[in-house]
């Protein structure tokens, strides 16, 4: 199963031709037929070659032959399209379902493996594998990739800082960027979502007095353009991150971080592809939460931004405002369960989280184009290991899910739970 895994992520998908899901079946009757008919050794070999030469055809991705014309996005680039199941993380999920032994559990979390979720480029050597993964779309999907090697990443915390030193503008544009774009370019057939830089203007709003953010500033606006301007392509739909309504929601926020989103946008020459903002990548927030989980706290009369419907439209608001596109797409992957943090601004491994929403476009505010899972529920966002480099003291707060390994990294226990709690359930 793992090898076909990493072929057909899930073999039940609709989207894959009729014929590789019957061909996927027929191993499974010959072997039955095989037990009770065949008795010679000649004939059980050419049997044998039989099965070989059909699980040889079985593992080959059926030819995306009908998706050749090159794509041309406008509106809601998923409007019609289903997000895709990248086999990145269907390979992980299928590893942990491996390791489950409650059968209920078991069949759950086999279903996760057919969620679109994104995938993260989070260093160069990721780019690798890139193709491989955008090559699996089919024509009726779209890939989601989120941009994320910023040099200097992650300035206001430590769990997630990235490989390029903070500055090195160069190295990001020639080596990350462009290897990027160059691989999107040989595939304008696809249709692409792509998420800019996670938290990176959002730091630079709130977290300017930190040291670590004054050093990153100006290679994040650069790096931001760079990207905005060459991801500028017709078959990419590109939404630039807007953290979340605790974060960018406050009164004081709303506005500054517009214009720092839009004066990005603007700096890259206003690119048709960009189509607006996420928000509540790898976040907690509930989409429609009245009254929110913040709203009651003694300076929650300051954010009227309390659960991230009402986010899309004030930042939405502000961003027309400030003169760039505004429809979002908003991470529902670990939403499901509310009430779990001590604090609006707890990020890591939040304890009792639950998979939210699956991708769909019915969100009932016009703004949003979709609800996404962004973040690949199962892994980390940090370790709490705290004698570890990247060790952030927010990932061993008393909310925090522990143990958690290295951001990015595999974690099954915390996986089963987001499964056990998921809603709605698997
Ligand atoms: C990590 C990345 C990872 C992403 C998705 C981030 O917190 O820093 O390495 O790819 O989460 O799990």
């Amino acid at each position: 199963m793992t090898f076909y895994s990493e072929f057909l992520p899930n073999t039940r998908r609709a989207s894959y031709s009729l014929a590789s899901q019957v061909l996927f079946q027929v191993p499974v009757q010959l072997v039955a037929f095989h037990q009770l008919a065949f008795t010679t050794k000649e004939m059980k070999s050419s049997f044998l070659l039989l099965t070989a030469l059909v699980g040889v055809v079985v593992a080959t991705p059926t030819p995306r032959a009908a998706c050749t014309s090159p794509v041309k996005l406008s509106g809601n680039p998923f409007q019609g399209r289903t997000l895709h199941a990248n086999s990145r993380y269907a390979g992980e999920v299928n590893n942990a379902v491996a390791q489950i032994t409650d059968s209920t559990l078991k069949a759950k979390a086999q279903k996760v493996a057919s969620v679109g979720t994104f995938l993260w480029l989070d260093t160069i050597a990721s780019i690798s594998t890139f193709e491989k993964y955008l090559t699996e779309t089919q024509c009726n999907e779209i890939f989601g990739v989120v941009i994320y090697d910023l040099p200097g990443r992650d300035c206001a915390a430590k769990a997630s800082n990235g490989e390029l030193a903070a500055g090195d503008v160069s190295t990001y544009q020639t080596k990350y960027i462009d290897p990027i774009v160059a691989i999107i370019k040989k595939h304008p057939e696809v249709a692409i979502a792509a998420i800019i830089e996670p938290d990176s203007l959002p730091n630079l709003v709130t977290n300017s007095g930190l040291a670590t953010c004054q050093a990153s500033a100006s290679g994040y606006r650069q790096g931001v353009q760079y990207a905005l301007k060459n991801l500028n392509l017709p078959n990419v739909a590109m939404y630039l991150d807007a953290g979340h309504g605790g974060w960018l929601g406050w009164d004081a926020n709303l506005q500054p971080g517009a214009q720092e989103l839009a004066n990005a946008y603007k700096g890259a020459g206003s690119p048709a592809s960009l189509r607006g903002f996420s928000t509540n990548v790898a976040g907690w927030n509930a989409w429609s939460k009245v009254p929110g989980e913040f709203e009651n706290t003694s300076d929650g009369q300051y954010n009227k931004a309390q659960d991230e419907n009402r986010y899309v439209n004030l930042f939405g608001a502000a961003l027309a405002s400030a003169g760039m596109p505004n429809h979002a797409i908003v991470d529902t992957g670990r939403n499901a369960v509310q009430g779990l943090r001590d604090a609006w601004g707890d990020w890591c491994n939040v304890d009792g989280a639950g998979f939210g929403v699956r991708p769909t476009t019915n969100t009932g505010n016009s703004l949003a184009d979709a609800f996404v899972w962004v973040k690949p529920g199962g892994e980390s966002d940090g370790t709490s290991d705290s004698s570890a480099q990247r060790y952030d003291s927010f990932c061993g707060l008393a909310d925090a899910f522990k143990p958690s390994p290295e951001a990015g990294t595999w974690n099954e226990a915390f996986f089963e739970m987001l499964l056990k709690n998921a809603v709605p359930s698997f």
